[in-house]
């Protein structure tokens, strides 16, 4: 059976003001205007048959924001909550153990980020065909995607000779290279950007898991073991889960096993981590402008605007960032979006 799990656990902080840690960019509307990121995850699974269930793993602190979207699209958890953020490694090793108690040793998961936006949903139906292939034999499934240009914030794939069965071998993984690395790889025959979204069985990934970072698979384990339950929500229990060191799937597992296999996404795919990507996704005005909700950009080039509650006006600017909420606005050089991220750490930290 094939167990759908949403990441949810993400805080999207390069997206603030209009994402907060209270409402990280998952639970936004920034592509859809009536359907959050999370809802329209969702809703790419709707042609698909055969799935198990679909499952959540998400903070204790967004849990009746997961429960109420999943609920919005269909679906009605499980929903795993972690009690504090310990990165996607950590967080599917808690799905596989819930699925294999729940579904037995046949249970695979197809892991799905709720931050990106896909072009067309009939090649993603079609790449999670392929990539079910490769779970029979023991492999992990991986969805590339044909970079378009440098981008530092991706892992890179190098894929081997394309079976039969459409799958390639990953003869290598870099997971989020520096930018000299990304322009060369963008370039490189046969590489493509890793779309972390991922299909292998539970019980292959805790055995990985088990074999390249015991500690976290232990941990999650006692945590898992130590879990409280009520109807919608799986608590994790706090001491051994706080314990983990975080890390991502990426690093812990994906850089280090050759049972890694690609199948090609062949569609326009994008993480929306920026609000340059959000735009791309959105598509630009013919001055270049991206604007979400209301605003009015006059003589204004290259921007994008994002209005919650109040007008949004420019006049005569170029390449900014504009950002309206109830009770912050950021205004940013476009060049600098990448550093949001260390603004807001800043912020936090001056309380
Ligand atoms: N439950 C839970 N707990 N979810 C998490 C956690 C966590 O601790 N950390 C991140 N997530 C969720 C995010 O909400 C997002 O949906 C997904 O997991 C991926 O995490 P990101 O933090 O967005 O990862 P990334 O974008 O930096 O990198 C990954 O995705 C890229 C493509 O989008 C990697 O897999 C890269 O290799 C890949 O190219
Ligand atoms: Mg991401």
């Amino acid at each position: 059976m094939l167990i759908p799990v949403l990441l949810a656990g993400g805080l999207g902080t390069r997206l603030w003001p209009a994402s907060r840690s209270s409402r990280p960019k998952q639970f936004l509307s920034l592509i859809d205007t009536e359907k959050s990121l999370l809802v329209e995850t969702l809703d790419r699974l709707a042609s698909l048959d055969e799935l198990g269930p679909v499952m959540a793993v998400g903070s204790e602190a967004h849990r009746f924001m997961i429960a109420e979207q999943m609920q919005q699209a269909g679906h009605t958890g499980p929903i795993i909550l972690e009690p504090a953020p310990r990165g996607t490694a950590a967080a599917a090793a808690a799905a596989a153990r819930l699925a294999l108690e729940q579904y037995g040793e046949d249970a695979e998961l197809l892991l799905l980020p709720t931050d990106h936006a896909v072009a067309d949903n009939q090649a993603f139906v079609a790449a999670l065909a392929s990539a079910r292939h490769a779970t029979r034999h023991g492999q992990l499934a991986l969805f590339g995607v044909s970079p378009d240009r440098p981008e530092t914030g991706y892992g890179y794939i190098r894929a081997g000779e394309r079976q039969a069965d459409g799958l390639r071998h990953v003869d290598a993984f870099v997971e989020k290279p520096g930018a000299e690395q990304a322009r060369a790889l963008a370039n490189a025959p046969d590489h493509f950007w890793n779309s972390g979204m991922f299909v292998f069985r539970a019980r292959d990934y805790l055995t990985l898991l088990g074999a390249y970072a015991p500690d976290i698979d232990a941990g999650v384990a006692q945590a898992f073991a130590g879990s409280t339950r009520d109807i919608d929500f799986v608590r994790l229990a706090a001491e051994p889960f706080e314990a983990l060191a975080a890390d991502s799937i990426d690093y812990a597992v994906m850089e280090r096993t050759d049972r890694a296999v690609m199948v090609e996404l062949a569609t326009a795919w994008s993480d929306l981590g920026s609000w340059s990507a959000v735009a791309r996704a959105r598509g630009y005005d013919e001055q270049g402008n991206t604007t979400i909700g209301d605003c009015w950009l006059e003589a204004t080039r290259d921007t994008v605007a994002y209005s919650e509650s109040r007008l949004v006006v420019t006049l005569g600017i170029d390449n900014q960032v504009v950002v309206e909420t109830a009770d912050a606005v950021l205004v940013a050089d476009r060049s600098r979006e990448q550093d949001i991220k260390q603004l807001v750490a800043r912020l936090e930290a001056a309380g």
